[in-house]
């Protein structure tokens, strides 16, 4: 199967010295892909990279067979890519609709109101808060919130930045559903976990970075039998 996204000896900064280096994994078309690590790893610099938020030094990025590296963050929503950042990823003062209906701002969907509904089937707490502005919502709503903004534009791939960071387990475990319904739906994830144990159960590929670099790739089951990946990332101890 030919990959949806290929990152290629990816290096990349933001004007200083490189971030990341030499940083290269394929996403397949459905999967949900996890990239791990510490913290300062530079993964969130990764998924800035793809969205053309940082500058690439050497390195490519294939997306849907299109050369996306270096381009611009417009393009590629428009090529089908959506990102949530890690943090303050929804307006406060907009209500939960006009927070979705953002997400339509620069890849308008066909059918705006069919896909606010194919949107909320998956988020059914959030039929309820349609009016209510989105900083009156509990943490793991908001998160909710900002996802479905970002499938406000069908897009083909999710870049996802921590979506569970400060959640308790139980919105944890909602979050990750709600992930493996949505890669029901066709869309490809790309997703940054500090959750790693958890993030390796529903992965199919995860990708461990360690100082800008690759350190380890595999399936979430071969990474979490993965000696090295334990005692370093899981905090030892075997399931
Ligand atoms: N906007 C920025 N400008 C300069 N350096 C940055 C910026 N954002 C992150 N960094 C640096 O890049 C490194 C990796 O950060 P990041 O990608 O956020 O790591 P992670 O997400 O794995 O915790 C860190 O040393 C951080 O200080
Ligand atoms: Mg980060």
């Amino acid at each position: 199967m030919s990959a949806l996204l290929s990152v290629r000896g990816l290096t990349a900064g933001y004007g200083g010295p490189p971030i990341i280096e030499e940083v290269s994994f394929n996403v397949a078309p459905h999967e949900i892909a996890v990239i791990l690590g510490p913290n300062g790893a530079g993964k969130s610099t990764v998924l800035k990279t793809i969205f053309a938020l940082t500058t690439v030094l050497s390195g490519a990025i294939e997306f849907d067979g299109a050369d996306i590296a270096g381009g611009k963050t417009s393009t590629l929503v428009t090529l089908g890519v959506s990102a949530v950042p890690q943090s303050r990823n929804v307006f406060r003062n907009l209500t939960v609709e006009e927070n979705l209906d953002v997400g339509t701002y620069a890849a308008p969907p066909a059918d705006k109101v069919a896909t606010r509904e194919k949107v909320l089937d998956l988020f059914p707490d959030l039929r309820a808060k349609l009016r209510q502005p989105a900083g009156e919502l509990s943490g793991g709503q908001r998160q909710m919130v900002a996802i479905g903004r970002a499938m406000m534009c069908e897009p083909k791939l999710i870049l996802l930045d921590e979506p569970t960071a400060g959640l308790s387990p139980a919105y944890l475990e909602r979050i990750f559903d709600l992930l493996l319904d949505i890669r029901k739906t066709g869309m490809t994830i790309l997703m940054v976990e500090q959750n790693a144990r958890q993030a390796l159960q529903i992965a199919d590929k995860a990708h461990v970075l360690v100082n800008g670099r690759n350190f380890a790739s595999g399936t979430g089951k071969e990474l979490l039998a993965d000696e090295d990946v334990r005692r370093s990332f899981l905090g030892g101890g075997g399931e």
